[in-house]
């Protein structure tokens, strides 16, 4: 086990914040309103999950009641045993039973802004419900039955929202790819689950130019035989290849679809959909996740960590991206089940200018702003000019999820956007635990910046050792979570035997999430790292191991090392140690090819910040890559330079007495 990527926390962090005095009258009320309130809530939840999560299922519409709310045989939770619930219509038809039909469910902004602005499209529930059942059912008509895998790899349009909800509605788990990832990664994906659907667009808009999706498809298309349809919206009107029979468009195939499709009575531990994810092999796990307590829990993190309030005239916006599981729990399913609109925004942050979300915040009057560090320390660069531009009264509540929080970003994000007062939740989660884990209530929890402070309710989290005892306040250890929770993972797609290895063999019976942390006097939790090969980088997980692969897939790399090093912006960079055949020659140009190459095989967010060549990389005796000293090394220089020289490592090594 290695420490990649470890961040230290600040401990000389004193400053407290508490919620604002007038928030709850702001926010139009809180539902969690003080720490005395979240303190016996949450010990008499630790104590009775049962009790306490039944209560909260009942808010939800079952088609049939559960027979017991929990049965646990570590590692295999079972969550709302015999319910039977379908997700689409609790987040669409029960809201339209509820009286709530006319009112926005989506407000979605496009990217490019032409002379009259950008585009903007509002879906009320009623629309939103025939979108989808019309969708439904042209899947329906493609052959998709209950149980089918289907891919989704979209741009931030509307219809990803509606074709997620679409699958959800007949049964289909979902397999969303994130826009961002290459041909190669689409087929790994399509193979795994043995999917035989993509669902997908022309384009993708990104800064101004577009993304070819479908092209990326066709590639994948060639390294696997498993799909047999594809379905083409059209957003960018690029050219793209149809091929007859396979290939389908949205608008075709929905022409003459009723509105009407009926839901799918799903069991409570019917998979709803498979997410891929990076752990600490080369390979992405598909990382399952059930309908029952799935939506259970994102709806009650939705509402209290958020505090929306439903009749408030709130708007939320969550500005990460559905192919990730911040999009999956809150643009869709927790925040539709709960009343209040979800914006979606196509784009980039910077186009055509620095202030576009400033912009939206303002156009939009929204009230609930959801983002990650890496975004918020890159406004903090572009300058506090371009929000100051705009009106952001509105905002209440601002959150953050994906790596820890630098105290300096926190206190920009309250001083600059939250106009130092409205309370920051920094949620810590992750793909595996489906929803919050421990973040601040915005009405109840003081904040200290960089510490995402207590478990949410019903969640009981520790700070342990190898034997499971829980640490004194401030020591390091593992980051743990003692009793089941409804949106816990439920495997590893065809993989037992790593679901067990990776989360429940490292401390008996207790789920371990991959992170070290502390918990300081005030019993407040610090994240400081990653355990396994996984960086975090710009919020967005990649695993080492993956980012070495596709080097060594290249002719050029013999030998690959890769570790992450310390960058301003995307908080951990991607250093890559490469040792090269005879026949290339290290320079500039080698490192663009290497870097383009990455590209191709995982995505643009894998590319490496940094290349150095080597002649041999640093092992121990028993030849294992010292990555500690790696690590080191890439922390101090941070610029990808220009230098080629080639260094040996073991004299280094053996000067600094290094053996890992
Ligand atoms: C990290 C994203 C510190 C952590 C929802 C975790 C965080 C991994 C926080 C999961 C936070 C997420 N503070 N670290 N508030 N939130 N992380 O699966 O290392 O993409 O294990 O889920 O991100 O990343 P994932």
């Amino acid at each position: 086990m290695s420490d990649d990527s470890r961040i230290e926390s600040v401990l000389s962090e004193q400053r407290v914040f508490d919620p604002p005095a007038d928030f709850a009258e702001r926010c139009g009320g809180a539902w969690v309103e003080s720490m005395e309130v979240y303190r016996e809530l949450h010990e008499a939840s630790v104590e009775d999950p049962e009790n306490f999560w039944g209560a909260i299922a009942n808010e939800l519409d079952w088609f049939e009641p559960w027979t017991s709310v929990l049965d646990w045989d570590a590692p295999d939770a079972k969550w709302f045993v015999n319910g039977k619930i379908n997700a689409c219509y609790n987040c669409v038809d029960r809201l339209i039973n509820m009286g709530h039909g006319d009112q926005a469910a989506l407000i979605w902004e496009g990217e490019p802004v032409g002379e009259e602005g950008p585009e903007v499209r509002t879906l009320t529930y009623r629309e939103l419900h025939a979108e989808v059942c019309r969708f439904a059912n042209g899947l329906k008509s493609l052959g998709v039955e209950r149980g089918d895998i289907v891919t989704i790899y979209m741009g931030m349009v509307p219809e990803l929202t509606i074709a997620v909800l679409a699958c959800a509605r007949i049964g289909a788990p979902h397999s969303v790819i994130f826009g961002g990832f290459s041909a190669a990664a689409i087929a790994d994906r399509v193979e795994d689950a043995k999917s035989e659907t993509i669902i997908t667009c022309d384009g993708a808009w990104r800064r101004g130019s577009v993304v070819p999706l479908k092209a990326n498809v066709d590639e994948a298309m060639k390294s696997t035989d498993h799909v047999k349809n594809v379905v083409v919206l059209r957003r960018c009107n690029n050219e793209i290849d149809m091929h007859v029979g396979r290939d389908h468009f949205w608008s075709d195939l929905v022409e003459d679809q009723s509105d009407e499709c009926p839901c799918e009575p799903m069991d409570s531990e019917d998979m709803l959909f498979l997410l891929y994810t990076s752990g600490s092999t080369g390979k992405p796990k598909g990382i399952m996740h059930t309908t029952g307590g799935y939506l259970v829990h994102t709806y009650l993190t939705s509402r209290y960590t958020f505090n929306l309030r439903p009749g408030q005239d709130h708007v939320y916006w969550c500005t990460a991206d559905v192919g990730w599981i911040t999009g999956h729990s809150y643009i869709i399913y927790g925040i539709l089940q709960n009343h209040v609109p979800t914006l979606m925004y196509e784009g980039a942050p910077n186009h055509p200018d620095p202030d576009r979300f400033w912009e939206i915040v303002d156009r939009h009057k929204v009230t609930h702003f959801y983002t990650a560090p890496t975004a918020i320390r890159a406004f903090m660069k572009w300058g506090e000019e371009h929000p100051r531009k705009h009106d952001l009264s509105s905002l209440c509540v601002l959150g953050t999820v994906g790596e820890p929080i630098n105290p300096e970003a926190w206190m920009w994000y309250h001083r600059v956007i939250g106009h130092e007062r409205c309370p920051i939740v920094d949620t810590w989660w992750q793909t595996e635990t489906g929803g919050h884990m421990i973040t601040p209530l915005p009405a109840a929890t003081p904040a200290v910046p960089g510490s995402c402070t207590l478990p949410f309710l019903g969640i009981d989290a520790a700070v342990v050792d190898k034997e499971g005892h829980e640490l004194n306040p401030n020591e390091g250890g593992l980051l743990v979570v003692r009793k089941p929770w409804p949106s816990m993972l439920r495997g590893i797609y065809g993989d037992r035997q790593r679901f067990i290895d990776t989360y429940f063999s490292t401390v008996e019976g207790m789920y371990f999430a991959g992170d070290s942390a502390r918990r300081d006097d005030r019993g407040y939790f610090w994240i400081m790292g990653r355990m396994d090969d996984v960086i975090n980088v710009s919020g967005h997980r990649l695993g080492t191991m993956e980012v070495e692969s596709a080097l060594v897939s290249h002719d050029a790399v013999v030998e690959a090392a890769v570790v992450g090093m310390p960058h301003e912006i995307k908080g951990t960079g991607i250093a890559a140690f490469c040792s090269l055949s005879p026949a290339y020659q290290a320079d500039d140009h080698l490192r663009d090819v290497l870097r383009e190459h990455v590209a191709k095989e995982i995505g643009a967010i894998a590319k490496p910040d940094m290349i150095r060549f080597t002649d041999a990389l640093p092992k121990t005796r028993s030849g294992k890559i010292m990555r500690r000293l790696l690590r080191d090394i890439a922390a101090g220089k941070e610029s990808t330079g220009d230098m080629t020289t080639l260094e040996d490592f073991s004299v280094i090594a053996s000067l600094r007495g290094d053996e890992e």
